[in-house]
């Protein structure tokens, strides 16, 4: 459906007619998986090793093929160069929308075997599982359910500064304010495109409400993407630079969320991969860090799936692959895997009472969003629209909130411009 472009198309396929030959000769020797994926904080490395482990306890071989760079535009880049070379990997963290460009472009395999063993359709729920099928059959299994508008803080810098846990953006400049005061960075944030993308999510979601961020975002309406509201939200984006550090430019996700951890900075927006990090440095929800939806947004959950979608692979590694796919969905990944990740599990049949405080909450709000029309997808994760339509509006975002004098009615403008790519 979105071929990212004509000649890649081409070149892909031809491509990858004749590596399947080759494939099918170099896996005869070992069942073998090489998996692509940009897990490499200290609480994503964490996680991916659990599948690592699970495959080895099985008796196949894991290749790590992790690209570090959050949010995983690196690791994309890198995925195409290797899919033209017709040598794509047995697997790699594809989502949303991406997997039917890629499914386009005939070089994922289907996993209907294990699907229908194993009972995925009874298991996921149908939103799910229509974006982990093309033409009907499952190409990609989910491996969990982030949510990106949280807000993460420490409870001893609140406590110096004598603020709660903000609940708007009032708020949130309110407390700021104070927590500079008290002489701590009050945001801290990595001056990245995804990040800046993130952030700006959860402040439109928090300014125009849910139905503005689904017409805006989502369907990307001109007229939503141009209006007043959108000035005013980009105007508020901007303002949080007021609470951000003078040293941002270029820092990774998780640099940002050991300011938290580490007491020099109070807050952070971001989606829950950032609890992993909270995880992993054997703090406790609710007591040493503290978690809340995104001010203003406490009716909305911005919801970003990761999955594994599969290449065409033959053999032995066909045979891996599929254990791989069987794996991911049972309840032992899902638990272990969740856990050191921060996210809740992709099937939500499971038993929580593992998972601390913010998971818990978490599930919850996904079911109550799902129920009151809150729940949307995370554009800056690529839940909601085409990868070039993502890449156009992060630009704008970016840009704006790096320039000195663009007014917001000029990115504005832009956003309605980078929406028209996607005609
Ligand atoms: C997201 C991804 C998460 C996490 C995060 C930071 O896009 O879905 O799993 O890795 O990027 O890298």
């Amino acid at each position: 459906m979105y071929p990212f472009n004509i000649s890649f198309s081409k070149t892909a396929l031809v491509l990858a007619t004749t590596a399947a030959a080759s494939m099918a000769y170099a896996s005869a020797q070992a069942a073998e998986v090489e998996v692509l994926h940009w897990w490499t904080s200290g609480g994503e490395a964490r996680a991916a090793n659990v599948l690592k482990e699970l495959m080895e306890a099985e008796g196949y071989g894991w290749e790590d093929f992790a690209v570090a760079g959050g949010g995983g535009e690196t690791a994309m880049t890198v995925l195409k160069s290797r899919a033209m070379s017709g040598n794509p990997p047995s697997a790699a963290q594809i989502k949303g929308p991406e997997i039917q460009e890629w499914g386009e472009l005939g070089l994922l395999g289907e996993l209907d075997e294990v699907a229908e063993a194993e009972g995925w359709d009874a298991l996921l729920p149908t939103t799910v599982a229509d974006v982990m099928r093309h033409n009907g059959s499952y190409v990609a299994v989910p491996v969990n359910v982030h949510r990106v508008n949280w807000l993460w803080a420490n409870p001893e810098v609140l406590a110096a500064a004598g603020v709660e846990m903000p609940t708007t953006l009032d708020e949130l400049f309110v407390a700021g304010e104070a927590i500079r005061e008290a002489g701590y960075i009050p945001l801290a944030h990595g001056g990245q495109a995804w990040q800046d993308a993130t952030v700006f999510e959860s402040v439109l979601l928090a300014s125009g409400g849910t139905e503005f961020y689904q017409r805006a975002l989502v369907e990307l309406d001109e007229e939503a993407l141009g209006s007043a509201q959108m000035i005013e939200a980009l105007e508020t984006f901007k303002r949080l630079r007021e609470l951000m550090d003078d040293d941002m430019s270029g820092r990774d996700w998780n640099i940002a969320t050991s300011m938290v951890i580490n007491g020099d900075a109070g807050m952070q927006l971001m989606g829950d991969w950032a609890k992993g990090e909270f995880t992993a440095a054997e703090l406790t929800a609710g007591e040493e860090y503290l978690c809340a939806a995104a001010p203003g947004t406490q009716d909305a959950f911005t919801f970003n799936i990761d999955s594994l979608a599969m290449f065409r692979v033959e053999g032995v590694e066909r045979e891996a692959q599929q254990a791989l796919a069987r794996l991911v969905l049972e309840p032992t990944f899902q638990e272990a895997f969740n856990l050191a990740k921060g996210s809740i599990p992709a099937r939500p049949d499971l038993d929580m009472s593992e998972f601390d405080t913010c998971a818990q909450q978490s599930l919850e709000d996904f079911q109550r969003t799902a129920e009151e029309g809150g729940l949307v997808p995370s554009m800056a994760h690529g839940m909601a629209v085409r990868a070039d339509v993502q890449g156009a509006i992060f630009d704008v975002v970016t840009n704006y909130f790096n320039s000195r004098d663009m007014p917001a009615e000029e990115a504005a403008r832009r956003m309605v411009n980078a929406a028209q790519a996607a005609l």
